[in-house]
């Protein structure tokens, strides 16, 4: 019904990259930066987050809609090692980086809300990485879109 972008929550399960997808991530305050992804409750993803008090964002471009996919598989193990970037690349991040993802917010846990049967985790963004030149994935009426260009007659000028 909504138009949103598509993220990956990401975190560590047995010591390997993890990464859910979701599309429930927003701002949550500028000063500090902090940001809000809606997780449902009792999952494994949610439950490290909870754990390892931290948790990751990566944005998706459209050219990583098989990492989209490996995170969205419904009771299946969400390992994404072979999305990742090396840890070497960033040491200070300490959840892991889809590579070519256009963002990532390393993100420390500052709060956990639950909400009937979500968790609302509120982290507090201690490192961004930022990379430009990328379209973004999106998703609308249960597919995968891309930003398309609007055609010339159709742009609204005022
Ligand atoms: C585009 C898209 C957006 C999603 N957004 C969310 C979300 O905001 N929160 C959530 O908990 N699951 C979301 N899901 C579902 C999860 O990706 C995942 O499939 C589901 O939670 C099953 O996880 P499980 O195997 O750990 O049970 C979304 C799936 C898709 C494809």
């Amino acid at each position: 019904m909504i138009a949103t972008g598509v993220v990956m929550v990401t975190t560590r399960v047995d010591d390997r990259p993890w990464g859910l997808t979701i599309s429930s991530c927003c701002s949550a305050s500028a000063d500090p930066p902090r940001v809000l992804v809606s997780l449902r409750g009792q999952t494994v993803s949610a439950r490290r987050i909870a754990a390892e008090g931290r948790f990751g964002v990566s944005v998706l471009s459209e050219d990583l809609l098989s990492a989209a996919y490996r995170g969205a598989d419904t009771g299946k193990p969400k390992f994404i090692d072979s999305f990742c970037l090396p840890p070497s690349r960033h040491p200070h991040v300490r959840t892991p980086v889809i590579a070519g993802a256009p963002a990532h917010l390393d993100c420390e846990l500052f709060k956990s809300i639950d909400v009937a049967d979500h968790t609302l985790f509120v982290g507090q963004v201690q490192t961004a990485i930022l990379m430009g030149g990328k379209e973004p994935l999106l998703y609308f009426q249960r597919s995968y879109r891309a930003l398309g260009l609007w055609p010339e007659d159709q742009v609204c000028g005022w």
